[in-house]
């Protein structure tokens, strides 16, 4: 049966938040909107909440579940879309946050026809958008060998890439790799030993599901954009649970918070660097007791950064 899905570190991304009555916030990352209602929870009557996510199943849930309060608004969109999405509405610069909780929500994982689990037999789709670009069957169909291996080891960080990647290439010559369970049942064959405690094919469904839905491109597009939206003191909070997301989300945050590039012997003023991010504290991960009851949380780190006035603002 397909459960809901628990928000990790809902208390921790309310704090980051930082949630003001008659702020405006945006849930991109909807889910089944369990940091959504925790927002919501807090917000006056002229608060208002808008929900954005690329899954139609997601979006069906947010126009069933929130579409009806009056301080909300639902967008079926993917990241890279936000600004073409927010532009027209009036909310330049007038955001008090953006949440980012990346990767899967539990009902795509749990839902067999979606694609996405070694553990449910189901067709090989693991697209969270499934209207639009390949499904991961279409994809192994027709990668080479090379970029299939450099996939699984960058995403998924499978040592046996290679031997993977070797077997997929050869059995598609004779048969399509179609379902969860001709992909597991591969991976499995082509691994010679196998992680404490994991599936074999762990590895490889995080990887080609990162790949199909350009899960990187997606979040690398939207930062800069969230620049536009977020208001003075706004706050941008991300979650992310892949090392290399997390690594993006650093990396952004700290151009950010250095300012405009000048040359180095150039003499310039910090306050004439206008930098558009402040880092606020350190990384959060989950306490022991929200891991007890959501093993999910265990690879899940919260960044959280402060929206700095522009230049003209200081004068
Ligand atoms: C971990 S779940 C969010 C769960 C949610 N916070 C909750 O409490 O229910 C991530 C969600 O983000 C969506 N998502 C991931 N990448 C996206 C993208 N590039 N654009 C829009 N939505 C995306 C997924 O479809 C999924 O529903």
């Amino acid at each position: 049966m397909v459960q809901g899905h628990l928000p990790v570190l809902k208390n921790e991304v309310l704090q980051a938040l930082a949630i003001q009555a008659n702020g405006i916030y945006i849930d991109v990352t909807y889910g089944r909107g369990g940091h959504s209602r925790a927002i919501l929870q807090q917000l006056g009557a002229c608060g208002r909440l808008l929900v954005m996510d690329r899954d139609p199943d997601a979006i069906t849930h947010a126009r069933q579940h929130m579409a009806h309060d009056a301080r909300c608004t639902v967008l079926h969109a993917r990241f890279s879309q936000l600004t073409e999405k927010l532009r027209n509405r009036n909310l330049e610069g007038r955001v008090s946050g953006i949440l980012f909780d990346l990767g899967v929500s539990s009902p795509q994982l749990d839902t067999a026809s979606r694609g996405f689990s070694f553990r449910q037999h189901g067709p090989l789709d693991m697209r969270m958008d499934c209207d639009s670009g390949p499904s991961a069957a279409a994809w192994l169909a027709r990668v080479e060998e090379k970029e299939l291996a450099a996939t699984l080891r960058n995403f998924g960080e499978e040592r046996y890439a290679r031997r993977i990647a070797h077997r997929i290439i050869a059995r598609r010559q004779t048969q399509a790799i179609e379902t969860t369970d001709d992909l597991s049942a591969l991976v499995a064959a082509a691994v010679p030993s196998r992680e404490p405690g994991k599936h074999p094919a762990t590895r490889t469904f995080q990887a080609i599901r990162m790949q199909v839905n350009q899960e990187l491109q997606e979040l690398e597009a939207v930062l800069p954009q969230t620049l536009t939206w977020l208001r003075p003191g706004g706050r941008l909070a991300v979650i992310s649970f892949h090392s290399l997301e997390d690594r993006l989300v650093k990396r952004f945050v700290r151009e950010q918070a250095k300012g405009d590039p000048y040359p180095p012997d150039l003499p310039v003023r910090f306050d004439q660097l206008s930098p558009a991010l402040r880092l606020l504290g350190k990384p959060l991960r989950a306490r022991d007791d929200e891991l007890e009851c959501n093993p999910r949380a265990r690879s899940a780190v919260l960044r959280v950064a402060e929206r700095l006035p522009a230049r003209q603002d200081h004068a």
